[in-house]
């Protein structure tokens, strides 16, 4: 479903360029819930975001459903070779490939001149979604969310775990592929913590759709995932099942984050 391979990013800065990810391949199935660890600062956000090109990486390759959105190689033996070719999506196949992959971060960023309906048809609006249809698909999604008693509220008038609710339907709208989650509930209690995560659980179950998680939380890792990736200073050094990786930890880095260091700038 996701497939990365020898990602680099660098991020130019006045003193030079800093490298944020180094050479990191990942390769994500349908339907997999993804983990992703690492300390902060370790290039988590970063490499989310390069997967919807909200971040175009210096180097690599990325493939959604086989497809390639991005191809920048450094070592290119044959510059006409098709699978060596640079390739960059124009704004046409970007707007359609981000319709197909919704994001959610740890403060949800809602409208808050809009309902919550209102926040849930923006997205269908923008997609040229039928007029007609929007009511009964912003119901079914405030449906999906069980939201549906605030329909009318603002966002400035629902709790945390409600305008997260209201994050995940708006990013549900189009159907997408793959949601893409940055810690989603690293800002919430433990209780909502826990409704979040079953919400997330049933919308990969019932809906298909492959889900990238990062988080804090390795609770939230062993409920939630069935693979993880550590990251550790811009490299990925540890991936595979979640059983795998998190039960019998190889790396001293793993150790760490599961003796609760995780997040700290240590
Ligand atoms: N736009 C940017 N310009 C320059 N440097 C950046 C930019 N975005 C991120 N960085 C740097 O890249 C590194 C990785 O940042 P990133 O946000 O990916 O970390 P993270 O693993 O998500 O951390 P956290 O757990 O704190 O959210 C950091 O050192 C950060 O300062
Ligand atoms: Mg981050």
């Amino acid at each position: 479903m996701i497939e990365i391979r020898h990602l680099s990013k660098q991020f130019e800065m006045k003193d030079g360029p800093f490298q944020a990810l180094e050479d990191v391949s990942l390769h994500v199935e349908q339907e997999d819930i993804y983990g992703i660890i690492g300390m902060s600062g370790a290039g988590k956000s970063t490499l989310i975001r390069c997967i919807n090109l909200l971040e175009e990486p210096t180097w690599g390759e990325i493939l959604i459903e086989g497809k390639c959105i991005f191809r920048r190689l450094k070592d290119v033996s044959d510059p006409k070779a098709e699978d060596q070719k640079f390739v960059r999506l124009n704004d046409t196949d970007l707007r359609k490939l981000r319709r197909e992959i919704g994001m959610i971060f740890q403060s949800p960023n809602l409208l808050m001149q809009r309902t919550v309906e209102e926040n849930i048809a923006f997205p269908l609006e923008i997609a040229g979604y039928p007029r007609s249809k929007i009511q009964d698909r912003v119901k079914e999604l405030m449906d999906l969310v069980n939201i549906l008693d605030k329909a009318h509220n603002y966002p400035s008038q629902l709790s945390g775990g409600q305008r997260q609710r209201v994050s995940i339907a708006r990013a549900m709208a189009n159907t997408p592929k793959i949601l893409l989650c940055d810690e989603p509930t690293s800002a919430l209690d433990s209780l909502t913590t826990t409704q979040i995560l079953d919400l997330l659980w049933d919308i990969n179950q019932q809906y298909k759709v492959t889900i990238v998680i990062i988080t804090h939380e390795i609770e939230l890792v062993k409920k939630l995932c069935s693979k993880v990736a550590v990251i550790d200073n811009t490299r990925i050094v540890d991936q595979g099942e979640v059983g795998q990786v998190l039960l019998n930890p190889s790396m001293e880095i793993t150790r760490q984050l599961m003796r609760g260091k995780i997040g700290s700038e240590e």
